[in-house]
């Protein structure tokens, strides 16, 4: 399972990066907004910023949302770097902008995705990466985890190999769930990877190995 960051703070990528198992970046138009990052120049600049901080693959948004747009901005996001992934939001004409970008080799992620058979067309289309948002479809009362099982078992009969990014990811649980559905990727706030590490167990039990040793020396 890869792990992805969702965020455009250039100290928490740093942050992420330095535990050593970062596997790359998802931002979006608000994340890039919360960081003050605004003005396409400065947008630009930020997206190279954080792949100069990870290794792996960067999602950066388009904007437009017709396709000869999105082609436009798909191609200007994906010369800027090696690593950049064009994210593309799931509709008709970014359907068609996926088939594109799949035939001229640049990698995408169809972004906005809450249900399977906007999963199916991605995967079609040839998206290298579904984000499916199973926090947002938890939000209205919906199973966003029964979403990431549906895609894992379509993906699965026709050997699709489309990437399941589980996006919208809110917290520890989402991760541990989403590793036991076989989403192939998770990106989420530097909390939700964070938290995997933490049981009281392993607190109390490095206390009484230190203790003892100490005892003896
Ligand atoms: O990458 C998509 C994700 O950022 C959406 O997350 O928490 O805004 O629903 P959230």
């Amino acid at each position: 399972m890869k792990f992805f960051i969702d965020t455009a703070n250039l100290d928490q990528i740093r942050d992420a990066q330095e535990l050593g198992v970062l596997d790359g970046v998802t931002t979006n138009p608000s994340l890039m907004a919360k960081e003050g990052i605004t003005g396409r120049n400065n947008i630009l600049k930020h997206y190279v910023d954080i792949c100069n901080i990870v290794d792996g693959d960067v999602s950066a948004e388009v904007i437009a949302t017709d396709l000869k747009g999105i082609i436009k901005e798909g191609e200007e996001l994906a010369d800027l770097h090696e690593q950049i992934v064009v994210k593309v939001p799931m509709i008709r004409d970014g359907v068609k902008a996926l088939k594109y970008f799949s035939d001229k080799g640049i990698r995408t992620n169809c972004t906005l995705v809450f249900s399977p058979g906007q999963a199916l067309l991605a995967a079609k289309a040839g998206a290298t990466y579904v984000s499916p948002f199973l926090g947002r479809l938890d939000d209205i009362s919906s199973d966003g985890l029964n979403l990431i099982a549906e895609i894992r078992l379509i993906y699965d009969n026709y050997d699709f190999e489309t990437q399941i990014l589980a996006a919208s990811i809110r917290h520890t649980m989402h991760v541990i769930d989403c590793a036991k559905l076989g989403a192939d990727v998770m990106t989420g706030p530097l909390s939700s990877i964070e938290g995997l590490l933490k049981h009281p167990l392993t607190d109390i039990g490095l206390e009484k190995f230190l203790a003892d040793y100490k005892k003896g020396n």
